[in-house]
């Protein structure tokens, strides 16, 4: 469905993953964030190369699926269990019922990602999601996937980021700007859902998200891809 939760003149309420915004997710997602297929084309990619016999597959933050079909879909290994997290309901409900028969072995769980146990892991993604998760409790979240990875483990991460050099943050701004008017959002709609989103996502930089996975025992990160201001991390335990 489109998504025109935004279009009119509304009193702005903080941003929150519910019924509504569930129904327009996957058109809202594809037409905010420039490379938003291509990010889960390289996570199914990552999959083959770094799956593991008998682990299990983590997507923290799931929403309606999208990370864990593409796992799942690109998987070489035997014998994995797939764990899909998120905390809002109505999100679980939707991506129980876009992967019920896709996903064998399919855990989709509505819990807060920073309760969940990771443990005996091969692949853990957190697509669009650590940027929701309050900054003060982000080095907690990383450092206990990294203590449920196993040697030769990954974890990927997709942000949006921002940059410190105020001439290059503008320059990006604009040209996402641009992109969610090139695919049909309003001024409106994109000041509208601005509003309702800035107290809920906070962005970091590259270096800060960088140097809390190297603190947090991660020493090979490679940011292996980005576009605009959204980039994708791949950490090697
Ligand atoms: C932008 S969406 C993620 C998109 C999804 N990973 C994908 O690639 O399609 C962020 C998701 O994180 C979930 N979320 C935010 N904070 C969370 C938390 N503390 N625990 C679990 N899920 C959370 C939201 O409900 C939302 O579905």
């Amino acid at each position: 469905m489109r998504d025109n939760l935004f279009d009119k003149k509304i009193d702005i309420a903080d941003f929150r993953f519910d019924k509504e915004v569930v129904k327009v997710f996957d058109d809202m997602v594809r037409r905010s964030v420039p490379g938003y297929d291509s990010m889960i084309q390289m996570i199914g990619l990552c999959a083959r190369i770094y799956g593991q016999d008998n682990t299990n597959y983590y997507d923290l933050g799931s929403s309606t699926g999208a990370i864990t079909l593409s796992l799942a879909l690109n998987n070489k290994s035997k014998n994995n269990q797939f764990f899909a997290v998120d905390n809002s309901e109505e999100m679980i409900k939707e991506c129980k019922k876009n992967l019920n028969k896709k996903v064998d072995n399919l855990q989709a769980i509505c819990d807060d990602i920073n309760q969940v146990k990771i443990q005996n892991a091969a692949i853990v993604v957190l697509n669009l999601t650590l940027q929701f998760i309050d900054v003060k409790l982000r080095s907690i979240l990383i450092k206990k996937i990294y203590e449920g990875l196993n040697p030769g483990g990954i974890l990927i991460i997709s942000e949006k980021v921002h940059f410190d050099d105020e001439l290059t943050q503008n320059h990006i701004t604009k040209l996402h700007l641009d992109f969610k008017k090139e695919n049909g959002y309003s001024e409106l709609e994109i000041a509208n859902k601005r509003q309702a989103i800035e107290n809920v996502l906070i962005t970091e930089t590259k270096e800060d998200h960088l140097k809390r996975l190297r603190d947090c025992g991660f020493k090979e990160t490679s940011c292996f891809f980005q576009c605009l201001n959204f980039v994708s991390f791949l950490s090697v335990k």
